[in-house]
C-alpha cells in the first residue's frame, strides 16, 4: 500500500491497456497506479506522464518494487504466462488479460502457485463485469428464473471479416492442422460467463473449428499468407446440473462489439444479456415469464454500475472500471472471496482444449481433462460462485 492505496503496476501499455485497464484504475480512489511497464520506452514515458507514474521497461524492475500490491498483465497473448509467474512468485496479486497461459497445465501451475501463496488473481474477463450480467447473476442465484436449464451464447463480431485487416499470426503458424484463435478470444468470455451463471460446470463437450477466411494479411510480415486459424466455431455441452450449453463464437460475423448474447432458459423465466453497441447503447437486459411470454427490456438497478457509469458509455471503460474495483475490494477484503480468478480460468481453458480435442477427434470429450477436480479444496468464494 502506498499511504492507505493500492499500489498498482501495469506492464503492457498497448491499445486494452489504454482504452481500459489505465482508466479503470484511475477511476478508483482506492488506488494508485505506481509504475508503468512497456518494452517501448515511449509509450510508457507517455502513459507514466499521464498518470503520474513511474516508467521501466522491463517488468522485473517493476514487479521487484515494495510499493506494488497488484501487477496487471496487458501484454500479448504469448508473454502473459512468464509475467504472471514472475509476479506470483515476488507475492504479487495479479490481474491477467486472458488467456493466463495458452497450455492449460501452465493456467494451473500458476493458479496453485498463487493459492498456496494466499494471493487474488483475476482475469480480464470483461463482460462477467457488464452491470446487465452482473444483475442476471443476481436474479439467478436468488431464483427468479427457477431452475436454469439452458445456457445459450454466441460472441460474434466482423473486426477480422476483410483479410486485409492485419492479424498477428507469430503464434499461430500458417498452414498446418487448424489452430484455436476465435474460440480461445472470443469464446473465453461467454464460456466462463456460463460456468458463472448456471453454477455448474461442464461434464463434457463437442464441437466443430471453421476456417472462412484462408489467407489473411500477417501484421508481422505485412504479406498475405495462408492462416488456417479458427475464425468461427460452435460446440455444445452437457452441465454436471443437467442443463444443457451451446456457445458460438466468430470474427467474421458482420455485427457490432463486443457482439456478445447470453440467454438463460430456466423454470420460472428466462433472460436475455445483449451485450452489442446499438444506436449508443453498450447493452440491454429482457426477461420473461412463463405467463406472459414477450420478453421485455427490464431496467439494471444503479448499483450495478460504477460512479457516473451508464449503458450510454463505451463498454470498455464501463465494464473495465466494474472490473478493476471488484479485484481492488477483493485484494483490500472489502468483499469475501475470488471471482474470476486464475481457477476459472483454468476451468475456461480446460474446455477450449477440449473442444479443440472434440474437432480434430472428431468426437465428445468428457472434463475435467485430466480426469482431476480442478479445485480439490477450494478458497471461500472461489470460482466466482
Ligand atoms: N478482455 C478483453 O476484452 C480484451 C480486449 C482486447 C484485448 N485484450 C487482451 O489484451 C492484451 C493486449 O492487447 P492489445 O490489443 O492492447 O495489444 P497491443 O499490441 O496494442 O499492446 C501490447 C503492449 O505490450 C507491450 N509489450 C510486449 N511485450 C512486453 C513485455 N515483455 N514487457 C512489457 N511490455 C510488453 C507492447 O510493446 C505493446 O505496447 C492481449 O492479451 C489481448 O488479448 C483483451
Amino acid at each position: 500500500m502506498t499511504g492507505d492505496r493500492l499500489g498498482i503496476g501495469v506492464v503492457g501499455l498497448g491499445r486494452w491497456a489504454n482504452w481500459a485497464h489505465l482508466p479503470g484504475w484511475a477511476r478508483d480512489g482506492r488506488c494508485r497506479i505506481v509504475a508503468v511497464c512497456d518494452t517501448d520506452a515511449g509509450r510508457a514515458a507517455e502513459a507514466a506522464g499521464r498518470y503520474g507514474a513511474v516508467a521501466v521497461t522491463d517488468y522485473r524492475d517493476l514487479i521487484s518494487r515494495d510499493d506494488i500490491d497488484i501487477v496487471d498483465v496487458v501484454t500479448r497473448d504469448s508473454e502473459h504466462f512468464g509475467i504472471n509467474l514472475a509476479a506470483i512468485e515476488a507475492g504479487k496479486h495479479v490481474l491477467s488479460e486472458k488467456p493466463v497461459a495458452h497450455d492449460h497445465h501452465d493456467v494451473r501451475r500458476v493458479a496453485e502457485l498463487a493459492r498456496a501463496k494466499g494471493l487474488k488473481t483475476k482475469v480480464g474477463f470483461t463482460f462477467r463485469y457488464s452491470p446487465a450480467v452482473r444483475y442476471l447473476k443476481d436474479m439467478i442465484s436468488r431464483g427468479d428464473l427457477g431452475t436454469p436449464f439452458i445456457y445459450n451464447a454466441y460472441e460474434q463480431n466482423s473486426q477480422w471479416l476483410s483479410p486485409q485487416v492485419p492479424l498477428r499470426n507469430r503464434e499461430r503458424g500458417g498452414g498446418g492442422p487448424i489452430r484455436v484463435a476465435s474460440l480461445e478470444g472470443y469464446g473465453a468470455p461467454v464460456i466462463d460467463i456460463g460456468h458463472w451463471l448456471m453454477e455448474s460446470d461442464l461434464t463434457s463437450v463437442v464441437g466443430v473449428l471453421r476456417n472462412f477466411i484462408p489467407e489473411r494479411l500477417v501484421a508481422e510480415t505485412g504479406l498475405m499468407d495462408r492462416v488456417n486459424i479458427d475464425d468461427a466455431d460452435i460446440f455444445i455441452g452437457e452441465f454436471a446440473s443437467g442443463a444443457l450449453c451451446s456457445v458460438q463464437s466468430s470474427f467474421v460475423t458482420v455485427g457490432n462489439y463486443p457482439g456478445i448474447e447470453v440467454r438463460v432458459y430456466g423454470s420460472e423465466g428466462a433472460a436475455i444479456a445483449r451485450l452489442v453497441e446499438e444506436f449508443g447503447i453498450c447493452e440491454t437486459l429482457k426477461t420473461a415469464q412463463p405467463d406472459d411470454v414477450e420478453f421485455r427490456e427490464i431496467e439494471v438497478p444503479a448499483e450495478y454500475y460504477p460512479p457516473g457509469g451508464s449503458p450510454r458509455e463505451s463498454w470498455r471503460t464501463l465494464y473495465y472500471a466494474n472490473l478493476t474495483a471488484n479485484f481492488a475490494s477483493e485484494v483490500l477484503g472489502e468483499i469475501p472471496g475470488n471471482e474470476g480468478s486464475f481457477t476459472d480460468g483454468l476451468w475456461v481453458q480446460e474446455v477450449i482444449n477440449a473442444v479443440e480435442i472434440s474437432h480434430h477427434e472428431r468426437r465428445w470429450v468428457s472434463l475435467p481433462l485430466d480426469g482431476e477436480p480442478l479445485d480439490a479444496e477450494p478458497l471461500d468464494g472461489e470460482r466466482g460462485n
